[in-house]
């Protein structure tokens, strides 16, 4: 035998032995990455899917909606058994700005409440503290507080609303002081008995 026929052989072999797997008529050989086999009627799996075995009813391949923290953002068939991804973590000074449900990846902003702006798309997130009255906005300005808000003092946080007095006030406070409630006069109290 030639060198050229002894491959040809070697090959012939080869697909034979693949052969042995084929799969009964309508089906087709799904694979896991943990080499489990299964002749299945393929299905189209939707984003947001993931593929299993032939676990429908009459050896249909099954869709499964991707676990929580998990996505899938393109369709496919169930014979490249696909899994779900696991989602991004948000780093340290990030929070979701987006969840974005099981077809797309979430999205993390820079924690504003916390004290985090960033200058540009990519950037890491920086912290910035401010003053008494003023709050961080997220291009990383410190601005007063808004009518109605105020903060006692520096710190990373935004102002916190003011107190309402049911239009009876002592004082309307300012950015730095809440606001002062006047007491309800005990005579009043009296006669509304
Ligand atoms: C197998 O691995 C590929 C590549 O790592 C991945 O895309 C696919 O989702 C995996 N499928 C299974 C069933 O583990
Ligand atoms: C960074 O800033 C850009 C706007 O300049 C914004 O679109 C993007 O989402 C920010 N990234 C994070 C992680 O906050
Ligand atoms: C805000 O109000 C407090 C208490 O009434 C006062 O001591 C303080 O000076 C005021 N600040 C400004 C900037 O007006």
């Amino acid at each position: 035998m030639g060198w050229l026929e002894l491959s040809f052989t070697i090959l012939t072999f080869a697909s034979l032995a693949r052969a042995r797997r084929i799969c009964p008529f309508g089906t087709q050989e799904h694979v896991t990455n943990y080499s489990e086999r299964q002749c299945c009627i393929a299905v189209f799996c939707d984003p947001g899917f993931e593929s299993r075995l032939c676990e429908n009813i009459g050896d249909e391949a099954l869709c499964v909606p991707c676990p929580e923290g998990k996505y899938m953002s393109t369709s496919h068939w169930s014979r490249d058994m696909r899994l779900c991804q696991i989602k991004r973590a948000c780093d340290d000074g990030q929070s979701v700005f987006d969840e974005r449900g099981t077809t797309e990846d979430r999205v993390c902003q820079c924690d504003l409440d916390k004290g985090f702006y960033n200058k540009s798309v990519g950037d890491p997130c920086i912290r910035k503290r401010c003053e008494a009255g003023m709050e961080l906005t997220s291009d990383g300005r410190c601005k007063p507080c808004r009518s109605g808000y105020f903060k006692p003092e520096a710190n990373y946080e935004p102002c916190l609303k003011k107190k309402d007095c049911d239009h009876k006030y002592a004082s309307h406070g300012n950015a730095t002081h809440d606001v002062v409630c006047k007491e309800k006069a005990s005579c009043q109290l009296l006669s509304e008995k």
